[in-house]
């Protein structure tokens, strides 16, 4: 009498075992593709490029920056040509008076050019600006919640909620390109 009932509960249990294990697995795929991201995040050689606007995708020339000022890039591959995109390779670039960058940073920095990975480390918002005004003027900041980093020295946190600094990355010229002298140092997006 009640084999039927039973019958069709062990179908939908196994019906939903089906799924979940299918589920799991696309999960783990995400995950691989994630991983494998970022890993592979920025390479030395890779010449960095404008990240958005009319040159976006374009190779930045040094002559095109001028001082005291910040913009966004990304790097990219240079036998393939290919831009790296995403969220994790996105740069902010800083061109400073390299007489204002303390000794460690100045070693990673390339005629007063210095790199960190865009990524807050409070919550993760993209960095694309210095303040202008006060004691945040020539500082990278955050527009999500405030955070202040110090561009010339290793952008350690001089304010607000995070709690580490941004990734640096090793710059090098080659011409008027600016080129990645390695992978980040330092642990890129928020703990
Ligand atoms: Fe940058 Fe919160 S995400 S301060």
């Amino acid at each position: 009498m009640h084999k039927p009932e039973y019958t069709a509960k062990a179908r939908l249990l196994k019906r939903r075992e089906t799924l979940q294990a299918g589920l799991g697995a696309c999960t783990g795929l995400l995950l691989g593709r994630t991983f494998a991201q970022e890993n592979s995040l920025v390479a030395a050689g890779d010449v960095l490029v404008y990240a958005s606007g009319d040159k976006a995708d374009q190779p930045i020339l040094v002559n095109q920056v001028g001082p005291n000022k910040a913009l966004n890039a990304y790097p990219m591959d240079p036998s393939s040509q290919v831009v790296k995109k995403g969220l994790k390779t996105l740069i902010v670039l800083v061109r400073l008076d390299p007489k204002t960058l303390d000794a460690n940073t100045a070693k990673y920095a390339a005629n007063g050019f210095v790199a960190y990975s865009a990524i807050c480390t409070h919550q993760g918002c993209p960095i694309s600006q210095l303040g202008e005004v006060g004691s945040r003027k020539g500082k990278l900041v955050c527009t999500c919640h405030g955070a202040v980093y110090d561009p010339t020295a290793g952008a350690k946190v001089l304010g607000g909620l995070a709690k580490r600094p941004l990734a640096l990355l090793p710059l090098k010229l080659q011409g008027q390109n600016l080129v990645a002298a390695g992978g980040f140092i330092g642990k890129v997006g928020v703990d």
